[in-house]
């Protein structure tokens, strides 16, 4: 599939809030929900911003666990989806949910603990949307970018729905954050085998969930996120289980 054809597939889920659900569950085996909820335990202060929320079901958690939340989409059609979740969640306030860019925040400086991203589209590489994180995130604030994820090849269903992840996002989606890493690097890792050149800064296995998660001093992914440039201070996290990778990109303000 070529990129153009690729590009209007993204827009056309972007307007359509039955196609996306459809789109982000069944090619990710029903995971794509666990990773966005990997934002909540990284979530710091009080007030919070997601950006690009789309359909608003991590919007909703994050309501429902306390924080006040506001959000900016540029999609009429997810504002619109976002919306009816929080309405379906009993959390109705149209207000918290804004039509406009990333790249140009309706909000005051200081305003955000945290300012949330996942899966974001290019927005997030562009230094106009770093700049505006950086201005409205507090003293001590953190954007946290949940930027991808690849399920694992592991047992009889996970490669058949690689393939179609593959058709539909094309590899350098799918292996993108991989550049470094091979599949078969990521299984040897899964058979808890170490890799030589995996450097780890530090890591935290929660044995309860058989999730783990690995700071990486020099990760692969979210070099792209141009957070240096702006004065944030990057940590990279890979959270694994058995059958998917999730990468991380956190950028602290001092
Ligand atoms: C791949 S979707 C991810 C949605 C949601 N965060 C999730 O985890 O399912 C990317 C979202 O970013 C929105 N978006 C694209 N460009 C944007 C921009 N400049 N500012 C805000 N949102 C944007 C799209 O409309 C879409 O809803």
């Amino acid at each position: 599939m070529n990129a153009w054809l690729r590009r209007w597939l993204f827009e056309a889920l972007y307007k359509n809030a039955y196609l996306y659900r459809f789109a982000s569950t069944v090619p990710f085996a029903g995971q794509w929900r666990v990773w966005q909820r990997l934002v909540l335990p990284r979530l710091h202060g009080y007030d919070v911003l997601e950006l690009g929320c789309g359909l608003g079901d991590l919007l909703a958690d994050m309501i429902e666990a306390g924080y006040a939340c506001r959000a900016v989409e540029y999609s009429p059609q997810m504002v619109k989806a976002a919306r009816d979740t929080l309405r379906r969640r009993k959390l109705a306030n149209d207000a918290l949910v804004i039509q406009g860019s990333a790249r140009a925040l309706p909000f005051s400086d200081a305003s955000f603990d945290t300012v949330v991203s996942t899966f974001p589209s290019e927005y997030i590489y562009d230094p106009d949307t770093i700049a505006e994180v950086e201005r409205v995130l507090r003293p001590g604030g953190r954007l946290v970018v949940i930027e991808g994820a690849n399920l694992l090849p592991v047992g009889l269903l996970q490669p058949f729905l690689l393939v179609i992840q593959l058709l539909v996002y094309g590899p350098s989606a799918v292996f993108g954050p991989r550049k470094q890493h091979n599949l078969d690097e990521e299984m040897a890792r899964n058979r808890g085998e170490g890799l030589p050149g995996d450097k780890v800064l530090y890591t935290n296995r929660n044995t309860g969930t058989g999730v783990t998660t690995d700071v990486l001093p020099n990760a692969w992914f979210g070099q792209h996120i141009p957070l240096e440039k702006h004065g944030l201070r990057r940590r990279s996290e890979r959270v694994r289980s058995r059958y998917w990778e999730v990468y991380i990109t956190i950028g602290e303000k001092d």
